[in-house]
């Protein structure tokens, strides 16, 4: 998908000739206090006459359209609701954005324009809102048309410009479009590759796009092959690995942007298992085909340092992805198999559909050798965090109470949120093995925290955090900027977070 262009212009709302003007308005208020009071007197009070019809409100999701009829340079006005204004947050932007791109497009106008609001939501500055409209409105467009004959392919806007009425403003707007611009084409790349099959989407083909993520200035790639893997004894990714014909991959990129040298790193492990039948433990056929994006992590890992890099962000940042698929092939892994992993430690493979935590926890072995920061592994790896949590919240376990609580600040702002978990040791008992030093699942009860509890055994003592998203990776439906299918959500979680941090 093209990316819209996004620019912030100067002027009044009621001054702008564009195909569509977007104005937001919040429910159950007069103009009063509205953008569109002055508007409202050029049109003869038609938007006065839809208010007190109740015809629109402003409620959350809501919107109309309709033709100026030259009273105003505007060939249409847009209202968008944004809700009642005590629960105005940075997410009600996003989605009448998202609501509006989806109404402007059905115009077949290809540009338009958004006054920018003169509410802002409680603790956020005007920087975060441009972000925040800018996102809802690129990620409310996303489509995956790859394989879809030309005339299905739906249509795209080329543009949208951001209205300030004062100069003094356009600084921190333009600013925050710049981030929002940045986390938005992150979030659709790693869309784009969740979408892709698995027969197109393979460990060599994710190892060819880290290879395109390299082409970006100041950014390193590594990738190390099944030979260098068994040369180091990566014995637990490459277990996971057997039952396939697709070779393993194991990538690792840099990003350096650090002004001191030898800043120690943040970094960011990601689960790639490009597509996860459970091996032999095989899963049941109904949903299988959701699989394929059980290497979002590792796509968002890949998209957080391309936008890192595109941000030329004051940071070091290393990405990690173990990369296999997870095959019942006729030399796959079986139940009761015991691996060595990377750190050294055995583990009895009861369950090959436990996999995500074998291939990580050589992935975060791998990450002790840069003494991180700080170190994040993002992972589609539980049913039971979907059975937990639900589709709003990514599950959050971690070492470091101060990391944790960044990342949850900075999940907030991106309106992608998460859940803190029990890391607790008493739930170890669940992890032993009569035959090895641990075993890879944990039985009946907490199941997402059994599984968290595994990894945190690979992490020595560097703050740590781990986020589960098998619960927001997939959506059952379309929302106003989360299509139906792959979400990409955690990717502007993790951009987000580099931001705050080199604030
Ligand atoms: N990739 C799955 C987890 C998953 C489930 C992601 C649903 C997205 C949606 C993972 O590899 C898996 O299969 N986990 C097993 C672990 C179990 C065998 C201990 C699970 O959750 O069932
Ligand atoms: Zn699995
Ligand atoms: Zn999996």
């Amino acid at each position: 998908m093209k990316i819209m262009q996004v620019e912030v212009a100067v002027g009044r709302a009621e001054a702008d000739s564009t195909e569509v003007l977007v104005l937001t308005h919040c429910e159950g208020e007069g103009l009063g206090r509205q953008d569109a009071a002055p508007i409202d007197k050029m049109l003869g009070g038609s938007l006065r006459d839809l208010l007190q019809s109740k015809e629109f409100e402003g409620k959350a999701n809501e919107n109309v359209l309709y033709h100026t009829h030259g009273k105003i340079p505007a060939k249409r006005l847009l209202l968008a609701g944004l809700g009642k204004r005590k629960d105005l947050t940075l997410d009600s932007f996003r989605q009448a954005m998202g609501h509006a791109v989806k109404r402007v497009r059905q115009t077949k106008a290809d540009s338009f324009t958004v006054a920018f609001p003169t509410v802002v939501p409680r603790g956020y500055q005007p920087l975060e809102l441009a972000q925040a409209m800018t996102e809802g409105a690129i990620l409310g467009g996303y489509q995956f048309t790859a394989y879809r004959s030309e005339d299905s392919a739906g249509r795209e806007l080329a543009k949208m410009a951001v209205l300030v009425s004062q100069k003094s403003q356009s600084r921190q707007v333009s600013e925050g479009i710049r981030r929002g611009v940045a986390t938005s084409e992150a979030t659709v790349f790693v869309r784009d590759l969740c979408n892709h099959p698995s027969n197109v989407m393979t460990p060599t083909r994710i190892a060819n796009e880290a290879k395109n993520v390299a082409k970006e200035d100041r950014v390193a790639l590594k990738i190390l092959e099944q030979k260098e893997m068994e040369h180091l004894g990566m014995g637990a990714l490459l277990g996971v690995a057997r039952g396939s014909h697709e070779p393993p991959k194991f990538v690792i990129l840099e990003y350096n942007g650090a002004r001191k040298k030898d800043e120690r790193p943040v970094v960011f492990v990601g689960k790639t298992v490009t597509f996860d039948t459970g091996g032999i433990s095989l899963k049941p056929a109904e949903n299988m085909e959701h699989m394929k994006a059980d290497m979002t992590g590792g796509a968002e890992v890949l998209a957080s340092i391309r936008a890192a890099a595109r941000l030329k962000l004051p940071l070091r940042l290393i990405g990690i992805l173990p990369v296999a698929e997870n095959m019942p092939g006729g030399r796959a892994m079986k139940p009761g198999d015991i691996v060595k992993t990377l750190a050294g430690k055995t583990v009895e493979v009861q369950n090959t559909d436990a996999e995500g935590r074998l291939i990580l926890s050589d992935g975060l072995a791998y990450a002790q050798r840069y003494h991180p920061a700080a170190l994040v592994d993002i992972a589609t790896l539980t049913g039971a965090c979907v059975v937990a949590l639900g589709q709003f919240a990514i599950g959050m376990f971690g070492t470091d109470a101060r990391l944790k609580e960044q990342i949850r600040k900075s999940g907030l702002t991106a309106g992608e949120r998460v859940w803190e978990m029990p890391l607790w040791e008493e739930y170890f008992e669940q992890l032993r093995s009569d035959v090895a030093d641990m075993r890879n699942i944990g039985g009946r009860g907490g199941g997402m925290i059994t599984a968290a509890l595994f990894l945190s055994k690979f992490v020595g003592d560097c703050p740590w955090v781990h986020l589960d998203i098998a619960s927001t990776d997939w959506s059952e439906r379309e929302r106003a900027y989360i299509p139906k299918g792959p979400t990409g959500i955690g990717t502007r979680l993790l951009i987000q977070y580099l931001i705050d941090r080199s604030l």
